[in-house]
């Protein structure tokens, strides 16, 4: 039997871990949780400084995994197009979507974001019009205890192997002439060697890594 199930209920699709007590992966941008970070989290979210977020700036998402940055980004008014290579994860992040397009108060948010099943990589390969800014979460492995991550990002990081191609995303976008690439990454983490980003912004958990081009 395999470890991971796409398993489904009333309420639709989630991924479950059989050899794990934890309930299913789903991913909700309705949640209480969300909610507060859209609601107050706003000017301590350093990923909208990072990202330099406000209306109608454009971005590319390149690794959309549980959509929690997109969703943040969309909620400040951003234009934000995700980017997610896992046929399951995109499975998910659309049924979100969808919940989110039809609930009234946030179908707004819904309408500044798009999913893409596919590899950004190959996306960057052959994409002509840079957006505003291109954000990169890679799964990075987590080398200390105070790096690991928390509950819902556990199943996907025991889903996912870790990204081995990152190097490779951090240099097409950076090389595609966007204005501006935000690395995310574990506030212990070391970055992509050859690459100096031109600053960087920190939190307890994660940092982000800023290229301006
Ligand atoms: C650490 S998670 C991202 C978490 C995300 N920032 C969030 O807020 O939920 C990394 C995700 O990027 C996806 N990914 C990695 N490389 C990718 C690529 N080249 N193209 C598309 N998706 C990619 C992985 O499948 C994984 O779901």
């Amino acid at each position: 039997m395999a470890r991971f199930q796409l398993v489904r209920d009333e309420n639709g699709y989630g991924l479950k871990d059989v050899l794990s007590n934890q309930r299913a992966l789903v991913i909700d941008f309705l949640s209480p949780q969300m909610h507060h970070r859209r609601a107050h989290g706003g000017k301590k979210e350093l990923l909208l400084k990072a990202v330099n977020a406000r209306t109608g700036l454009e971005v590319w998402d390149c690794t959309a995994g549980l959509g929690t940055d997109s969703f943040l980004l969309a909620a400040a008014g951003c234009d934000v197009t995700m980017f997610e290579r896992s046929a399951v994860l995109s499975i998910l992040l659309e049924q979100a979507l969808l919940s989110l397009k039809k609930s009234g108060e946030l179908q707004q948010v819904s309408n500044r974001m798009r999913c893409v099943r596919e590899d950004s990589i190959s996306f960057l390969k052959q994409a002509r019009q840079p957006p505003d800014v291109i954000l990169i979460d890679p799964m990075f492995p987590a080398r200390t205890k105070s790096a690991q991550v928390k509950g819902e990002m556990q199943i996907l990081q025991r889903f996912l192997s870790k990204d081995e191609n990152a190097r490779e995303l951090l240099r097409l976008a950076i090389d595609s002439g966007v204005p501006r690439v935000v690395l995310k990454q574990p506030a212990t983490g070391t970055g992509v060697p050859g690459f100096e980003p031109d600053f960087s912004l920190s939190a307890k958990a994660n940092r982000f890594d800023v290229y301006l081009n």
